[in-house]
């Protein structure tokens, strides 16, 4: 492995370990992209604090033993960069019908749109999270809260980098339009909307990002780890460092989730409190309720399960057996990675009822995918519910069933409950407020979010976090908002 490949040059306008001082047509379309991203950052980014100090890491090297730093930043300021993971010798394409062959290090032509519309697809939910979460800032529950917030927005912009700089080095001038246009879509516009459907959704409160980067930042992790199987080796090195930043989005979600568990489980025993389900009682006491956030984790997860596509898919199965985007974990995968005889259970609608139907295993990709991520999923639902169980409840968070509340794939035309029993479309507009936010929920969760900038301060539906960012210690202030 080569030494400089580790550390980041910083002495061109754009951070890299890609040579680009010596890659000058590449570098120069770069900085001629780095004006409109400065626009776009000011007009869609974080809405206020942008001259606030704030205590972010920076990745300064891709060596995992230690590859960030941290400091006081303004985020217009941030240093975005493009950070691939290092080479790895001989790597061959791991699956598909190139499956053992050398790695490709340029674009295969025959694969060239694909390739193409899968990093512009990735590419466009990096900006649409940093839109649906820019009013954020003036409601945090904490400071603490506040520099997460912001640290995931400059990382979602730090890969939208990631992959502008693959379109703008591989993909010639096709490249180049597409990275303006992934400046110009904007999440939740009805002319110009962000490409995937949970990505122009609101996230009005702060429950809401929780459960958006556990949820939603996962199905980006899955998709990652596809794409670093990937048999184009820079897209392959390029999402492998991105999931080194990925996995504090998804710790923000977690342990964002646990703290308002406990806090509300706290708050019920201080006031004697015996069923979770008294929301009337729960929400007097300026805590969220446990069926609220049951309802909330409902709407987030479902949403992320459409971000999967159609549980059968043949552009799925291209892809695998292009070598362009393989399986979770597919090097420790043990089969002939090449899929062509095999078999894969796949949930679907047969007359009138939700079986498992063998499908060939191409084109049921999609759905492996998704029941992966699902088995990912549960284990923070083990946590709440854990913290639930030593508060003395017996209530328990659940992931609702597949066929509830989808919009894509099998179950877009049907109504089913989240145990899954069908249901007519009367039923499901009489009870769907059971099952998912509605106004009135959304209002008293919006009647909480009033912020705290005190340093070492919590708003009171929300508990503090057990360790700090960096070591920090609990009053330590991770934005100086008043510079
Ligand atoms: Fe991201
Ligand atoms: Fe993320």
């Amino acid at each position: 492995m080569n030494v400089n490949i580790m550390n980041v040059d910083y002495s061109t306008k754009i951070p890299n370990n890609v040579n680009l001082s010596e890659d000058r047509q590449v570098l120069k379309a770069l900085e001629g992209w780095h004006p409109g991203y400065i626009d776009w950052w000011n007009d869609m980014g974080p809405d206020g604090f942008q001259q606030s100090l704030v205590y972010l890491r920076t990745a300064y090297s891709v060596d995992p033993r230690g590859w960030a730093k941290f400091d006081y930043v303004k985020m217009p300021e941030y240093r975005w960069g493009i950070l691939l993971a290092p080479q790895e010798e001989n790597r061959v394409i791991p699956f598909g019908e190139n499956y053992g062959k050398p790695a490709w290090q340029e674009v295969p032509g025959e694969h060239r749109a694909m390739l193409r519309r899968l990093i512009v697809i990735q590419g466009d939910t990096e900006p649409a999270s940093v839109e649906q979460q820019r009013h954020l800032g003036k409601t945090a529950p904490s400071l603490y809260d506040l520099r997460n917030l912001f640290q995931v927005n400059v990382e979602e912009g730090r890969h939208l980098w990631a992959m502008v700089y693959l379109l703008q080095k591989y993909f010639g001038r096709d490249g180049r339009e597409e990275a303006d246009d992934l400046l110009r879509r904007r999440s939740g516009d009805a002319d110009s909307p962000r490409m995937l459907g949970a990505f122009n959704e609101a996230t009005p409160d702060w429950l809401s990002f929780f459960m958006f980067t556990y949820f939603t930042d996962r199905d980006g992790k899955m998709q990652l780890h596809s794409l670093a199987q990937s048999g184009f080796d820079p897209l392959s090195r390029t999402c492998r460092f991105m999931l080194t930043e990925e996995a504090h989005h998804m710790f923000v979600g977690e342990t964002g989730i646990s703290r308002v568990v406990q806090r509300t489980c706290e708050a019920m025993r201080a006031a004697g409190i015996d069923d979770p389900a008294d929301v009337a009682k729960v929400r007097a006491l300026g805590v969220i309720d446990l069926p609220t956030m049951q309802k909330k984790l409902n709407l987030h997860y479902t949403l992320s399960l459409d971000l999967f596509g159609s549980e059968v898919s043949t552009n799925a199965a291209n892809a695998f057996n292009a070598g362009i985007k393989g399986r979770y974990h597919e090097t420790q995968i043990r089969d002939d990675h090449r899929l062509q005889n095999s078999a894969y259970p796949v949930l679907k609608l047969v007359n009138g009822e939700i079986k498992r139907v063998d499908e060939p295993a191409l084109t049921a990709l999609n759905m492996r995918l998704r029941d992966d991520y699902t088995q990912d999923c549960v284990k923070g639902l083990l946590r709440w519910n854990k913290i639930i169980s030593t508060a003395g409840y017996e209530f328990k968070l659940s992931l609702p069933n597949v066929a509830f509340h989808r919009a894509i794939g099998e179950f877009k035309d049907i109504h089913a409950t989240p145990e899954g029993v069908l249901i007519d479309g009367a039923t499901w507009d009489r009870r769907k407020d059971d099952w998912l936010p509605s106004t009135g929920d959304g209002d008293f969760i919006a009647s909480l979010m009033t912020p705290v900038t005190e340093v070492g301060g919590f708003a009171p539906w929300i508990a503090p976090p057990k360790v700090g960012i960096d070591n920090k210690p609990g009053d330590f202030e991770y934005v100086k908002i008043e510079t």
